[in-house]
């Protein structure tokens, strides 16, 4: 008894030791995604894979995204803890264009609830475009979703706001905190897209009419216009997806984002309407809610894990990235996480 109660004792202190030691390191952060060890070369993967295709054209109703070059093209995956895996241009700044819509939309419920989103905007798919007039003749609910021009655009004009400049300083801290570091506008985009917008304008105009925006209309074309504007690289758009996939709080800076019990809502919104009338094929080829814009970007969540983002200027008659779209849907068919279950072959 009292040689085991030498060796025990020692044992024990050695126990608590290794706990105590092992504690802080656990609360670091999650552990490893289990695919970790593939993310390189699946990237890798894709970007080779598609790099010299040349399908789709740019985005030209924007007269400037034309001056775009059309043969940039970047790949990455960022984890829920901030990990990095990246092929191609992913550091070049193009403007976010309707990649932003989920993140505005994910204030607006911040701060009123998912209910005012559903109510005041609607969340169901469309099947038209994005910039469709026809939706709001055909659905009661008239902006349908927040992922559309008109939801977007209705979006903007429900954050709670004392003035344009505080609107917009909330629209742009929003997606500056999502990124984890501050975003600006790309001027030249604001200017080339606020001049021609005319569709947009009749959108929020008749938005309007059915008392469904909620500021001046051209305060909110002005507020929407910028926020389409704000520049961002593919490694940004990987870290707004990221912070997503991590339950709203953004990996690098630690700051919550938006309340964790809205991401699976804000989600399911990007799944049904992220690619307008292309959602169905996205969801059925890609399996993961995703955000395209007509600047090249896009972003997909795998929820809880990472996200998987891609940038390619050439866009097809929906309007979304040719090479992005591709490279994602690889990358999710390769590793098996879209959300409906791997593909068995
Ligand atoms: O309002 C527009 O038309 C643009 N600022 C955004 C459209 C867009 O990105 C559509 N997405 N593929």
């Amino acid at each position: 008894m009292k040689a085991n109660h030498r060796i025990s004792f020692p044992a024990a202190l050695v126990a608590t030791l290794a706990v105590a030691v092992a504690a802080p390191v656990l609360a670091k952060g999650p552990a490893p995604d289990p695919a970790i060890k593939d993310f390189q070369r699946v990237v890798d993967a894709a970007h080779a894979r598609y790099k010299d295709l040349k399908d789709g054209k740019n985005a030209d109703y924007i007269p400037i995204l034309t001056e775009t070059p059309s043969d940039l093209f970047g790949v990455v995956i960022v984890t829920r803890d901030g990990k990095v895996f990246s092929a191609g241009d992913v550091d070049y700044k193009f403007s976010i264009q309707s990649v932003s819509k989920p993140f505005t939309a994910a204030l607006v419920m911040s701060q009123q609830g998912p209910e005012v989103l559903r109510e005041k905007i609607g969340v169901e798919p469309t099947g038209l475009p994005f910039n469709s007039k026809m939706a709001l003749e055909l659905y009661d609910a008239r902006s349908v979703n927040p992922l559309v021009n008109a939801g977007a655009i209705a979006s903007v004009s429900l954050v709670q706001a004392s003035s344009e400049e505080d609107r917009w300083n909330q629209v742009l801290g929003n997606l500056s905190a999502f990124a984890g570091r501050p975003l600006t506008v790309l001027e030249k985009v604001y200017d080339s897209e606020y001049t021609t917008a005319f569709g947009n304008r009749a959108i929020a105009n008749l938005l309007y009419n059915y008392e469904r925006l909620y500021s001046d209309p051209e305060e909110a074309m002005r507020v929407y216009t910028r926020q389409c504007s704000v520049g961002v690289s593919a490694t940004d758009l990987g870290l707004m997806g990221a912070t997503l996939a991590n339950g709203g709080v953004n990996p690098l800076t630690g700051k919550r984002v938006m309340p964790a019990e809205h991401v699976p809502e804000l989600l399911a919104v990007m799944a049904t309407a992220g690619f307008y009338d292309e959602s169905g094929v996205w969801m059925y080829k890609a399996g993961l809610p995703a955000k395209t814009g007509v600047g090249g970007g896009i972003v997909a969540v795998v929820p809880g894990r990472f996200a998987i983002a891609a940038f390619s200027p050439r866009l097809n008659e929906a309007g979304n990235s040719v090479r992005s779209m591709k490279a994602i849907q690889d990358i999710a068919a390769e590793l098996g996480v879209g959300v409906f279950g791997p593909n068995p072959d």
